[in-house]
């Protein structure tokens, strides 16, 4: 029986549709067979993998932490909480000069490889009067016991309200701000400020819990009187004026960021002394700004320092400033981060997008030296994890620009990091000094950049003991093992980078150091 058209029809159709079909599998499977020679071809072939650029600009330190853009100072608030090491910091979030200042947040659980993290607390503006409040420096405590009642075990940031109007410093007092999610949120308290004694310039508290008194204790500086108040609190709300520091030290550049903490002393273990440490003058003069620090003894009210010969700097570099201590950490150990700058300068270095780096978290401690106490900073252990290769016989090897070594330093030798464009960083010991040298690196941005800084080795040794961690544009150099420390910030114009000596230099070990940066 004939089939009916219409039926004959669809059977054509689907067979049209079918052999489409077909079409479609070949063609799909002929794609197949291309897609997979393709591939085998390309893996075949030698890969060109593409470079990251992110944290690879110019003079970028690799292993310091600096933020992602836009310009930072101090750093604030560094605290220890549920494995995470918090570093805030003063922070632009508006550009790459000084300005609109807030704070800046990132996290890490080493202290090395960091997380960025959203503005913690930002500028803001009163709109009823037209005021405008900057965060300026200050701390961060683990409100354990729930004293001030923002919940226990909550963040709280106590800090400078900076209140500006038409771009004029209208007073600075102090006031607080609790977080209740690891640090992620923040909330201003309702009743700040906390602190006002109706001044100008009064500000960078530092708080502690002062277990023997069982209270706060916070420190804080009249800047232009260069003094530093103490307060105690029992709920970080209301303070009470307990005693002042005053008198003695370098005056000339005023006062701030102090920090007060207790200390062992190496090689006993069971005495401690608590060290008064602040920033303002320079061992060069007051062109330049410092930190220096006071020995001594705390008794919950004031400090006490020792009869020592004032001032001792921290560090004898031009670019270790408004270092401060770690809270609430696990463990024994203090541990202080530095801003990598100088304020003569700091608007003017030739880096971008970003301005302004963190140093290297640096372990305190106390030695007894011929002439004294005295400060010892070391980097972190954990930094000899970032170390990549030893590097054999370092001197003359070109280099990527970060890395570490040791050395023995006799009288009248010198050690260079050189770039292949006849830049040079100079590092010598003679008549018992050390100086760093870094008039023949880029300098042209501001006139007070290029410089010599030295220290005098106490009791002229014949030989010194140098490790020198380079990172791009910064190097720390610690002398005999952190006695002295010299921070300083270059740029070498040219690639490569080698390390080159004259005398009898004995470079012990080198390596190179890893990136930490990852988008
Ligand atoms: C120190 C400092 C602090 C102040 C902050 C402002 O570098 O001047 O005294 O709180 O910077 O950014």
């Amino acid at each position: 029986m004939p089939l009916p058209l219409r039926t004959k029809k669809k059977i054509d159709d689907l067979k049209i549709d079918k052999s489409k079909n077909n079409h479609f599998v070949n063609c799909l499977f002929v794609n197949c067979q291309l897609s997979i020679l393709i591939a085998f071809m390309t893996a075949c072939q030698p890969s060109e993998k593409k470079e990251s650029t992110y944290y690879k600009e110019p003079f970028r330190p690799q292993f310091h932490f600096s933020p992602e853009k836009n310009w930072t100072n101090d750093p604030n608030g560094l605290v220890y909480i549920d494995g995470e090491y918090h570093l805030f910091y003063q922070y632009n979030p508006y550009g790459d000069q000084w300005g609109h200042m807030s704070w800046g947040h990132t996290v890490s659980e080493d202290l090395l490889h960091w997380k960025h993290l959203p503005v913690a607390l930002e500028e803001y503006t009163d709109p009823s009067t037209g005021d405008s409040t900057m965060i300026f420096s200050g701390t961060v405590v683990i409100d354990k016991a729930n004293t001030a009642g923002f919940g226990a075990n909550s963040m709280v940031a106590i800090y400078t309200s900076h209140v500006h109007k038409d771009g004029h410093a209208v007073v600075q007092h102090q006031s607080l701000a609790y977080s209740n999610d690891r640090g992620r949120t923040w909330k201003r308290y309702d009743k700040n400020p906390v602190l006002d004694i109706n001044r100008k310039d009064f500000r960078d508290p530092k708080v502690f819990w002062h277990e023997p008194k069982q209270k706060w204790v916070m420190a804080l500086v009249v800047p232009d009187l260069y003094t530093v108040q103490f307060y105690e609190s029992k709920n970080l709300l209301n303070w009470k004026l307990t005693g002042e520091f005053t008198g003695i030290g370098d005056t000339t550049r005023i006062w701030e960021c102090p920090d007060l903490y207790e200390l062992k002393i190496e090689g006993q273990p069971s005495k401690t002394k608590w060290v008064l440490s602040l920033s303002g003058g320079h061992p060069q003069g007051p062109k330049f700004v410092g930190m220096q620090y006071f020995i001594g003894d705390f008794d919950g009210n004031t400090f006490h320092a020792d009869s020592l010969h004032y001032p001792q700097y921290v560090d004898y570099g031009k670019d270790f400033y408004a270092g401060i201590v770690y809270n609430n950490l696990p463990d024994q150990r203090t541990i202080m981060i530095g801003w990598l700058n100088n304020w003569t300068y700091g608007n003017k270095l030739p880096t971008f997008p970003w301005r302004g780096a963190m140093s290297l978290p640096r372990e305190l401690s106390l030695i007894n030296t011929p002439s004294g106490l005295t400060l010892r900073q070391q980097p972190i252990v954990a930094l000899e994890k970032l170390r990549t290769k030893k590097i054999e016989a370092i001197e003359n090897q070109e280099l990527f620009g970060s890395f570490e070594f040791s050395a023995e330093l006799t009288e009248e030798t010198s050690i260079e990091i050189a770039s292949d464009g006849g830049d040079r960083l100079v590092l010598y010991y003679i008549n018992g000094n050390f100086s760093i040298d870094r008039t023949k690196t880029l300098s042209d941005f501001n006139r007070d950049f290029a410089s010599i800084d030295s220290v005098s080795i106490p009791h002229y040794p014949t030989s010194i003991s140098v490790r020198v961690i380079v990172d791009q544009s910064v190097a720390e150099i610690f002398i005999n093992n952190g006695e002295q420390v010299l921070t300083e910030l270059f740029f070498l114009r040219g690639g490569k980078v080698k390390i080159k000596s004259n005398g009898e230099v004995k470079i012990a070990e080198g390596y190179e150091i890893k990136d930490v940066w990852r988008e």
